[in-house]
């Protein structure tokens, strides 16, 4: 069997690892039409940065794992096409800012309609809204040549940045939607290779493309639930994780995506959220839509408050005052920074006039410029002196008068606070937004601190 997929990117390239990996005898081709992100595919350095990702590919590209530009022999050979390629919010036009820009897919559909020459199985893996596989089918109907047929089917991805391969490797579940049960088979026999057959549900088309939004709206609503509860807990002296604590021992609450902080990021909870809401108006739902409008409202709320303390903590003035960052990534073990709460707060630190300067592991110097909408060098060619990218935190914290916390990097524990504290200005102020830090050290250490929900 060969399996090719669109989009080499967060999903297409690890999804792909993993069944090249589980499947030595599927031959898995990972097609995208961005020549340098197939390059770096090809190299040492991958474009994505996930832990456990480098061994899986290198122990199968070139056997039966392939990265290419060549998107027409991909698509002719190929059993199963998987399209796993960006479905950003849409920034122009009817919609603007709620409803997911299909034309990625479309251009895919068309693509395949083009070039199959024999039987296709089409699956979306990409986040899209209820019923795109009515317009796939149009288009792959409507452009075929004579005697192939297209089976499509929806089959979207649940793995989170930073735990992509343990997600892979051991879903909670693998979801295939679809019309066929021939299709359908066909795709849980390639997943059955590795997962227990009671772990993949199959549905109809539509509550499989349903249930992927509805996922990330439900995980994007409990961050938000924890989140407000922050701000009480602020007011009124109760803890934020005591209390997540106590309300996750609940079985029916459970544990997880309870952690109070500066606000989730990532490319996909603002995006489906915003697409759930299109959803609902255009379904004729508006005060469905204004419900789940108030998790991606109570977010940005969160990210604002989280600036605004570090203003008004500074006697209402950051102008000309170094901030250290340390985390710039939208959560740890990931170089992605899509959505990351640290580019708003970022931004809105440098609106105020402060001078930033950040570290983070794994994020580039030329991704968080971009971020932060900074030139690298002002029209002298002199280095930007508002946003400083810093090689070590230390250098980054070294005169600065507030350090924020912004990505939760495990590494960020075992720093050496004495030797922080020594180098900042007095008052020291530390502003823990992932609330990961030993509050009771730092302040025996001498730093003001404030920690979200404390
Ligand atoms: P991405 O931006 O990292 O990758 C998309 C890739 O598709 C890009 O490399 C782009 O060049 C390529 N592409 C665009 N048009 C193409 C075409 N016509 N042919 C071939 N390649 C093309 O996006 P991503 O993070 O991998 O997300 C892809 C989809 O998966 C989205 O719908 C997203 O919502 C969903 N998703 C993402 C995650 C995640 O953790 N990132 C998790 C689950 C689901
Ligand atoms: C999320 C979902 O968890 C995946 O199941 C889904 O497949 C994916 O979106 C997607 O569709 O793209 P991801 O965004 O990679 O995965 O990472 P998460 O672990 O969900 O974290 C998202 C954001 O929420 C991060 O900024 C994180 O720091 C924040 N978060 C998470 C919290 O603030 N508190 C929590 O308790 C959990």
């Amino acid at each position: 069997m060969k399996i090719c997929c669109l989009g080499a990117g967060y999903v297409g390239g690890p999804t792909m690892a993993m069944i090249a990996h589980k499947c030595p005898d599927i031959t898995v081709t990972v097609a995208d039409i961005n020549e340098k992100r197939i390059a770096a595919w090809n190299s040492a350095e991958l474009p994505v940065f996930e832990p456990g990702l480098d061994d899986i590919v290198q122990a199968n590209r070139g056997r039966n794992l392939f990265f290419t530009s060549d998107m027409v022999p991909a698509i002719r050979d190929a059993d199963i096409i998987f399209v796993s390629v960006g479905t950003p919010t849409k920034t122009y036009g009817t919609g603007s800012g709620k409803a997911a820009d299909l034309k990625y897919i479309e251009l895919c559909a068309r693509m395949i309609a083009e070039h199959a020459e024999g039987p296709k199985l089409v699956v979306e893996k990409s986040t899209i809204p209820v019923r795109t596989a009515e317009s796939l089918k149009r288009v792959l109907g409507a452009n075929s040549r004579p005697g192939v047929t297209f089976d499509v089917l929806s089959n979207p991805e649940f793995l989170a940045e930073g735990t992509a391969i343990d997600d892979l490797n051991c879903p909670d579940r693998v979801l295939i939607g679809g019309e066929s049960p021939a299709a359908i088979e066909k795709l849980v026999d390639v997943y059955a290779n590795w997962i227990p057959r009671d772990r993949i549900i199959t549905t109809n088309l539509w509550s499989s493309e349903l249930s992927k939004l509805v996922a990330n709206a439900f995980l994007a609503q409990r961050i938000s639930s924890i989140n407000s509860i922050s701000a009480l807990c602020e007011k009124t002296g109760a803890n934020v994780d005591e209390v997540a604590n106590a309300i996750g021992r609940d079985s029916r609450i459970g544990p997880k995506f309870l952690k109070a902080s500066v606000g989730f990021g990532g490319s996909c909870f603002q995006k489906d959220l915003m697409n759930l809401v299109y959803l609902c108006e255009h379904f004729g739902l508006p005060d469905v839509a204004r419900y789940w409008e108030q998790v991606t409202d109570m977010n940005d709320w969160q990210k604002r408050r989280f600036s605004s303390k570090i203003v008004t903590t500074l006697f209402n003035t950051v102008n000309g005052k170094r901030i250290a960052m340390f985390g710039f990534a939208f959560k740890k073990d990931t170089n992605d920074t899509r959505e990351s709460a640290a580019i708003y707060v970022g931004r809105d630190l440098l609106e105020e006039q402060a001078t930033l300067a950040i570290y983070d592991p794994k994020v580039s110097a030329d991704q968080i410029f971009y971020d932060l909408q900074q030139p690298q060098t002002d029209a002298d060619g002199k280095p930007n002196d508002k946003a400083l990218i810093c090689s070590d935190p230390y250098e980054a914290a070294k005169g600065a008068h507030g350090l924020a916390i912004l990505t939760e990097w495990d590494s960020f524990k075992e720093l050496d606070y004495q030797r922080i504290y020594d180098d900042m200005m007095k008052p020291a102020f530390l502003f823990d937004g992932r609330n990961i830090l030993d509050h009771t050290e730092l302040r025996k250490i001498g730093f003001e601190v404030f920690a979200i929900g404390q």
